[in-house]
């Protein structure tokens, strides 16, 4: 049996802070802002909010490239705003979750303008805070980089340094050097992050890029070279280190973030003796239709048709691997993909169709949920039309990277439109006024110019609307958590390309999902013999047979009670 704990049973809220209220009315979201929404999320059925990076930051990636850890960032209030809005949530019986990002540091940040500069009085601590190399050489005498490895936003990891001659390392961008975790006065100093954060009442950290806090000193080349700064058996000391010391004494809730990981991995992070995190992040869902086209856009850019089969696996692999020896996590996406309508479902006959599938789908199943902000109202991708409409720093290495490799613009355009980080952070759509009721100036982002029919207020009346669904069905999670968080899952037909279907099966209840994810009739067939005693629950009204036929996007839920 799994011992309860408080974070099992709540549903989480990411606040992509920057886009998601702006109450002062500066074109920025804000704490304020957040505090103003609190009673909207309490209805929507959310226990905890984990929130974005809320720092002080010179911004070059909206907050993950933090200037001052123990500053609130002036863009979004100061501390007796943070302490506002965690003593408001608190009156509430809401939960505070912060993003702690460990791996690095604006270049901004004092550490680094100590480390880089060799004239400073306390230059030897903290230079050895961040990951320097020695200038490699070519024939020509030309200095060259210590390796040619590849950042997850595009262009080389390393940049230079002229006053100390090295190469700092930054496996994001260029402002963002890594810190050196195996720094024992680096790991004392994040403690006293950790610690102020704890004392002004936090619930909890997001664990930013946590499994690239090891290195591979040995700097061998090799492109990409993902090898060398992701996954290195050593970062998990470092977290079990914080674990011990901080995150476990305190009752803390901590989300890790890993893609790829294999069972003894994900049992290390979230195994329940195992000391690290309480739930980790994984990706293996997220990118169900990207495949190799052509060597013009690749990676997660490129685009191919929805493998339904491989979500389906990436769940059911998840689940396997942690079985009852910690516990499982459920979201569509976050703040660094798609929106899921525009990615999986359908933005123009089936919007509302698709959205409710889509939370049907993944909000019946067992675990601790995660809802991005605007999901619940069927936010879409951007509806830009302009290269310069856009603001995340990925985008535009990205961009160029296609056109260099004989993308046209059109091209490279559409693949940004479609895959970029930026489709997640449009303004918060909350009415059809100016700027969707987000800020009455003009947002730091522009708006998506559907506000006007997706938006809180027209969805808030609607039975329903998809903001309504997400309503039922989060607040469902709530009351029947002992069957459907802690029930146990089997997928019917996993290989089949199509559907979505499977038994949550609870302590005294079983939950059946029946779902079609394409826009397209489809037709499935049920053993009947297996699901005798199912009555229909919520969802669209279709009887079970042996065979049945379903609608776009139909999806529907059915119970068993247990005798
Ligand atoms: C994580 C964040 C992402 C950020 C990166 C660097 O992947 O989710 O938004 O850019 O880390 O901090
Ligand atoms: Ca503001």
């Amino acid at each position: 049996m799994i011992e309860k704990k408080w974070w099992m049973t709540t549903n989480i809220y990411q606040i992509y802070l920057r886009s998601f209220y702006d109450a002062n009315n500066d074109g920025i979201g804000d704490l304020l802002g957040v505090k103003e929404k609190l009673n909207y999320l309490k209805d929507l059925g959310i226990g905890t909010i984990w929130i974005s990076p809320h720092y002080d930051s010179p911004m070059d990636d909206n907050g993950y490239d933090v200037r001052d850890f123990y500053k609130v960032s002036s863009d979004y209030g100061d501390i007796s705003a943070f302490k506002d809005l965690v003593r408001s949530a608190k009156e509430k019986n809401m939960n505070i979750v912060v993003d702690l990002v460990l791996n690095h540091t604006s270049d901004e940040h004092e550490w680094f303008k100590i480390a880089k500069d060799p004239k400073h009085p306390l230059h030897n601590k903290y230079h050895d805070y961040y990951i320097w190399q020695k200038p490699k050489y070519n024939n020509h005498k030309e200095r060259i980089r210590p390796t040619r490895w590849v950042s997850w936003f595009g262009g080389p990891t390393w940049d230079y340094n002229e006053a100390t001659d090295e190469y700092y390392l930054h496996i994001f961008s260029k402002k963002m050097p890594d810190l050196n975790w195996r720094n024992k006065e680096l790991r004392e100093d994040m403690k006293k992050v950790i610690k102020f954060w704890i004392d002004l009442g936090v619930d909890g950290f997001r664990v930013d890029a946590s499994n690239h806090l090891e290195k591979n000193w040995d700097f061998p080349d090799g492109v990409p070279g993902y090898e060398n700064f992701s996954s290195i058996p050593k970062h998990h000391e470092y977290i079990k280190e914080l674990a011990l010391e901080l995150f476990e004494p305190y009752n803390l809730l901590t989300l890790g973030e890993s893609g790829g990981a294999t069972k003894d991995e994900v049992l290390k992070y979230v195994g329940f003796d195992s000391h690290e995190f309480n739930l980790l992040i994984h990706f293996g869902h997220c990118w169900a239709d990207t495949g190799y086209t052509n060597d013009k856009i690749t990676g997660k850019w490129s685009k191919t048709d929805l493998r339904v089969v491989d979500i389906k696996k990436s769940y059911d692999h998840q689940y396997k691997m942690i079985e009852d020896k910690g516990f499982n996590l459920i979201y569509w996406h976050n703040h660094d993909q798609p929106r899921v309508v525009s990615h999986y479902g359908n933005t123009k006959k089936y919007h509302v169709e698709s959205a409710r599938m889509l939370a049907i789908t993944l909000y019946f199943m067992p675990g601790t949920p995660i809802v991005y902000q605007g999901e619940e109202i069927g936010m879409t991708n951007v509806m830009y039309n302009d290269i310069s409409d856009f603001r995340d720093v990925e985008v535009f290495t990205e961009y160029k990277n296609m056109i260099s490799n004989g993308a046209s613009e059109k091209e490279a355009l559409q693949a940004i439109k479609d895959r970029s980080r930026d489709n997640a952070r449009t303004p918060m759509q909350w009415n059809d006024r100016i700027n969707g009721g987000f800020s009455k100036v003009k947002p730091w982002i522009n708006t998506n110019y559907n506000y006007d029919l997706i938006n809180v207020e027209a969805q808030d009346k609607h039975k329903d609307s998809i903001l309504n669904t997400y309503r039922f069905i989060l607040n469902h999670r709530l009351v029947d958590n002992e069957n459907i968080v802690f029930g146990d899952i089997k997928f019917i037909n996993i290989n089949d390309n199509e559907s979505f279907c499977y038994i949550n099966q609870g302590k005294s209840k079983d939950y059946l999902v029946i779902a079609n994810f394409r826009d397209y009739e489809i037709k499935i067939n049920l053993d009947l013999d297996d699901f005798q005693d199912f009555e229909y629950f919520y969802g669209d009204k279709i009887s079970l047979k042996s065979e049945m036929i379903l609608n776009p996007y139909q999806s529907s839920v059915f119970i068993r009670t247990k005798a």
